[in-house]
């Protein structure tokens, strides 16, 4: 196929070279004049272990053919099937992504698009916020080229996973292979141009736009939660290279998808206290753990929005009920310690950010309750049945409680807010009642 790449960066080089190895036609274009010059010369202009040696296949023309150019021809001139689109998205100075050279090449693809007399595909590949292709890029080709989305072009962002230092290996074995499709044409079509081991899976733009930041985040995470376990490892004598290779190998709960669903806060008789005991062990060594410190933090902030949340619903606070479905510190047990829910219970009924308190009720097992009375005396009612909670209740929260399909017809029709903190999945029924409110 015939390809235009955009930006020979360490990503557009890479892909320009893999892509001309397997047999396509590629045109590379780059702004800076010393690479794409380089790159005509047969010179790569970065290093990358493994590409030198494609790099010569295709620049003898053995494989595919590549050549680069600092301005993009006419669609007439170079007549292609794609457009892939690896510029950089650098930081701004404050931090938010500087979009400048996607804009500009959206600018200069829909220039083409305008010419172009045959169907076109824009692959956009450069790591973006969520929303940018469908609010800003595809509105700036629609509006250079004329023409419309999906009827005279087609568009799509396809997220590139390499890793510079193996970027050959991954770039055909990437971890990933998910395309942000608005077209049907989308998959298909990165399936005959990339020929990856993975088969494409077609998911949300927004989804394919956000997973970027969802990965390098935890990346970032994993080398920094490794790091600061190392050195506390290391200053109580252990060995911290065995500790890391045996924490790994839990692939049941440590790396797994087990704890990465988005939901409410954790709590317990365990995560909290040992997130203490860590902080005082460093303490003790006078070691700095600002990510382990902060895990706390980050829980604590949880519980603050659910109950900003609830005092947003409560339009007349002092006749306002609120609902608890459950109120242990997960499903499935009856130990409260350190839960959550309780926590945001006890601040709503006695918080000094709650001058005025809300009433609060709970439909909770037996055991549950019995706590909830010593905690809190006949501060909390206790709900003889879920309908009993729903009729007393003006904003619900859905918490640790399984709840029966019943409830969940009622809830559907629940005249007051309703509050998901995502513990379990509810029907598309409950979700679409216009109070429904999930906390992520
Ligand atoms: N580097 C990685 O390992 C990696 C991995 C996955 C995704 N990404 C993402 O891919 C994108 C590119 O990353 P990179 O590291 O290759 O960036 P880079 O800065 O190395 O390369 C970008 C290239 O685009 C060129 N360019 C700028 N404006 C242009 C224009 N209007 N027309 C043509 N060329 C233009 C620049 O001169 C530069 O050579 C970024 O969004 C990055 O976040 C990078």
């Amino acid at each position: 196929m015939r390809l235009n790449i955009f930006g020979l960066g360490y990503v557009g080089s890479v892909t320009s070279v893999c892509l001309a190895s397997i047999g396509h036609d590629v045109l590379g274009v780059e702004v800076v004049e010393e690479k794409a010059k380089a790159l005509n010369e047969g010179r790569l202009p970065l290093f990358e272990p493994s590409l030198g040696d494609l790099y010569k296949a295709v620049f003898t023309g053995e494989d595919g053919s590549f050549r680069a150019v600092t301005e993009l021809p006419s669609a007439t001139a170079a007549p292609a099937d794609a457009s892939i689109v690896c510029v950089g998205t650098p930081s701004s100075a404050g931090g938010e992504v500087d979009l400048s050279q996607l804009i500009e090449t959206s600018k200069a693809i829909g220039k083409y698009l305008r010419g172009a007399t045959h169907m076109h595909h824009v692959i956009f590949r450069s790591t973006v916020p969520p929303g940018t292709t469908e609010e800003v890029l595809i509105p700036l080709l629609e509006a250079e080229s004329g023409k419309k989305r999906g009827k005279d072009f087609h568009a799509c962002f396809y997220p590139e996973f390499l890793r510079e230092g193996q970027a050959v290996r991954d770039f055909f074995n990437p971890s990933m292979n998910l395309v942000g499709a608005l077209d049907e044409a989308s998959v298909p079509l990165i399936e005959a141009i990339f020929k990856v081991d993975k088969k494409a899976a077609a998911t949300d733009v927004r989804v394919a736009e956000m997973i970027k930041y969802a990965n390098n985040s935890f990346h970032a995470l994993k080398v920094a939660f490794a790091n600061e376990m190392g050195t506390l490892a290391s200053a109580y004598g252990v060995d911290s290279q065995e500790l890391m290779r045996l924490f790994a190998s839990d692939t049941q709960l440590n790396l797994s998808p087990y704890y990465l669903r988005p939901g409410f806060a954790f709590g317990g008789s365990c995560l909290p206290k040992e997130l203490r005991s860590v902080s005082a062990l460093a303490i003790r060594k006078n070691i700095r753990v600002p990510l382990l410190e902060s895990i706390m933090l980050s829980n604590e902030e949880h519980i603050r929005r659910v109950i900003s949340l609830i005092q947003a619903q409560a339009t007349d606070k002092a006749k306002t009920r609120v609902g608890f479905f459950g109120a242990s510190f997960k499903p499935n047990t009856d130990d409260t310690r350190e839960s959550p829910v309780v926590k945001v219970i006890e601040r709503l009924i006695s918080g000094p950010s709650y001058r005025e308190p809300v009433g609060i009720s709970a439909y909770v097992h037996e055991s549950v309750g019995r706590k909830l009375r010593g905690m809190f005396g006949d501060r909390v009612e206790l709900a003889s049945s879920p309908d009993d909670l729903l009729r007393t209740a003006h904003i619900v929260v859905l918490g640790p409680k399984k709840l029966d399909d019943e409830t969940h017809e009622r809830l559907a029709r629940f005249p007051g807010p309703v509050i998901d903190l995502k513990w379990h999945d509810v029907p598309e029924s409950v979700r679409t009642n216009p109070l429904y409110r999930e906390i992520c």
